[in-house]
Order: structure tokens, then C-alpha cells, then sequence
């Protein structure tokens, strides 16, 4: 069994992406610039958008958060996201989900220029993506499809069992690995919470993608032997064993089912980092202009 390792995978990225920093700084002195929009003050919102900031510390970036309170209007919200999208300096912006129940938040997605949308959520870019024409791929699925490649599995002609079908992970990713492009070429069964008969399925995959927010559902009865597994939970449970009092889980029973698998992401440390490393590709993309969406 191969450990699709996250961690060590991002970092390789962004010293790559660092390097091209540099030389994009010292030929046009310009610097990438990602601006961040975060509503309120949730604790799992606030985490990630942390990360990302140092992220782009990290690689050279530019970055602006922008902090609006709870109780901020549509509207207003709206005009940042309008400002942003007329301020030549920024390349990349993106909205941390979720918004406060008040805000529309597909109207906020489809408010975000295009050609500035490195989270890859507004529907011009889901329908560049799904055409397979240069598109900002979702950061999530885009490190799959990048841990996939960087560790040589093979998906061609296999059959690709996804788990959950939302529309940051498990529907965009569905499309990716059934598109004429390497990763992918793979027979898709895309699974969901009406699937009736899940185990029977998720038997017969090769590639299995799980996104369902279930801490350890998948356990070594309801797989294959040599099946690669994708595990893309991060549930937070209390634990005595750790200094914080906390431990993260993934969908997948990890202990289980490791020893009949061919590759395994754990959690965390497999899919999660990933994420970060794929916004930042994505605004370095933004940043050279490299496809107009
Ligand atoms: N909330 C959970 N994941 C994401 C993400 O990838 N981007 C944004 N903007 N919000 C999120």
C-alpha cells in the first residue's frame, strides 16, 4: 500500500510555484495578489482562510483579507466583491463558504469576474470545465486529479466510484475523471445519500472518492482489493490523546481498510493541503493571464 502523502506533495508545488514568483517578479515587478472575502467568524472558515493567507505568504503572494461582519447585506457584500473585480491589482478572489443564511450565495458566486474566480465555483468556469477548455478547476478536486498524476496511478479505463455530490467536491470531480485527459478517461459512477444500494457499487471500484462528511463510513467489507481510495473528510471529534484535546477523521475507517488498498490518502495530510497548493496555482495562472474564461 502506497500513502498518497498531501503534505509533502504541497510543499513540492508551492516551491515550485515559488520559484516561478520570483521570476515573474524580477521580469515585470509585478507581484500575484489573491484577495480573500471571509463573512463572520466562523471557526472552520476562519482555519481555512489562516492557511491560506500564510500559504501566500509563503510562496511570495500578495494578499488582502477582507473581514465583513454577520449582519452584513447582500448588497454590500456584493459591492466589495464588484470593487474587487475592477481593481486591476488583484488576480484571484475568492468568497469563504459558508455565507450567513441571509446571503444568496450562488448570486455572490455568479457575481465574481470569471477571470478572477481561483476557486473555480462560478458557472462559466463549471461549464469550461465540463467542455474540457482551459477553466479554474475547484482547488479540491484539481489536488486530487494532481496527487493522482505526481504518484502515477492509473485511471484510464478503470471505474471511479464518487461519494457525495456537492458542488465543491463530488459533482466537479465526477466530471474530471470521466473527461478524455490523464487523469481521467475512468467509467464514473457518481453516489449520493438517495443511492440505494451503496456497498454493491462501491465493491466494484477501482478508484473510490469519498466526500461525504462521515466520520470512518467506509469500512475493508465495502471495498475491493487494490482499490485506490480518495478520502476527502475532516470531521473534528474530541480526543485524550491529543495536546489540543482534538483529532481529525476522515470518511474512511484508515486502519481498516489499509491493508487492501493499492494507494490511500490519510487524513489529515492527504487531500486537505492540497487544496491550498491548487488556489495557489490558480492565481499564479490568473496572474499570467494564461486563458481568458
Ligand atoms: N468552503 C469550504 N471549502 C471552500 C473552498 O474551497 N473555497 C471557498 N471559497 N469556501 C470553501
Amino acid at each position: 500500500m502506497i500513502i498518497l502523502d498531501g503534505k509533502k506533495t504541497s510543499n513540492d508545488i508551492k516551491e515550485e510555484i515559488a520559484v516561478q514568483v520570483q521570476s515573474i517578479v524580477s521580469s515585470s515587478g509585478r507581484v500575484p495578489h489573491l484577495s480573500a472575502i471571509l463573512v463572520g467568524n466562523d471557526g472552520a472558515s476562519e482555519t481555512y482562510i489562516a492557511a491560506k493567507v500564510k500559504a501566500c505568504q509563503k510562496v511570495g503572494f500578495k494578499s488582502t483579507l477582507i473581514r465583513l461582519d454577520e449582519s452584513v447585506s447582500e448588497e454590500e457584500l456584493l459591492n466589495e466583491v464588484e470593487k474587487i473585480n475592477k481593481n486591476s491589482d488583484i488576480d484571484g478572489l475568492i468568497v469563504q463558504l459558508p455565507l450567513p443564511k441571509h446571503i444568496d450565495e450562488m448570486k455572490v458566486t455568479e457575481a465574481i469576474d470569471p477571470k478572477k474566480d481561483v476557486d473555480g465555483f462560478h458557472p462559466s468556469n463549471i461549464g469550461r470545465m465540463a467542455l474540457n477548455i482551459p477553466a479554474f478547476l475547484p482547488a479540491t478536486p484539481s489536488g486530487i486529479l494532481e496527487l493522482l498524476e505526481r504518484y502515477s496511478v492509473e485511471t484510464s479505463g478503470k471505474h471511479c466510484v464518487v461519494i457525495g455530490r456537492s458542488h465543491i467536491v463530488g459533482s466537479p470531480m465526477s466530471i474530471l475523471m470521466a473527461r478524455n485527459n490523464n487523469p481521467g478517461n475512468c467509467t464514473v459512477t457518481l453516489t449520493h445519500s438517495r443511492t440505494s444500494n451503496l456497498k454493491e457499487i462501491t465493491k466494484t471500484a477501482d478508484i473510490l472518492i469519498v466526500a461525504l462528511g462521515k466520520a470512518e463510513f467506509i469500512t475493508s467489507d465495502m471495498i475491493k482489493e487494490g482499490v485506490c481510495i480518495i478520502d476527502v473528510g475532516i470531521t473534528r471529534v474530541k480526543s485524550n490523546k491529543t495536546k489540543s484535546g482534538w483529532k481529525l477523521l476522515g470518511d474512511v475507517n484508515f486502519e481498516d481498510v489499509k491493508d487492501k488498498c493499492s494507494f490511500i490518502t490519510p487524513v489529515p495530510g492527504g487531500v486537505g493541503p492540497m487544496t491550498i497548493a491548487m488556489l495557489l496555482q490558480n492565481t499564479l495562472l490568473s496572474s499570467k493571464k494564461e486563458f481568458s474564461s
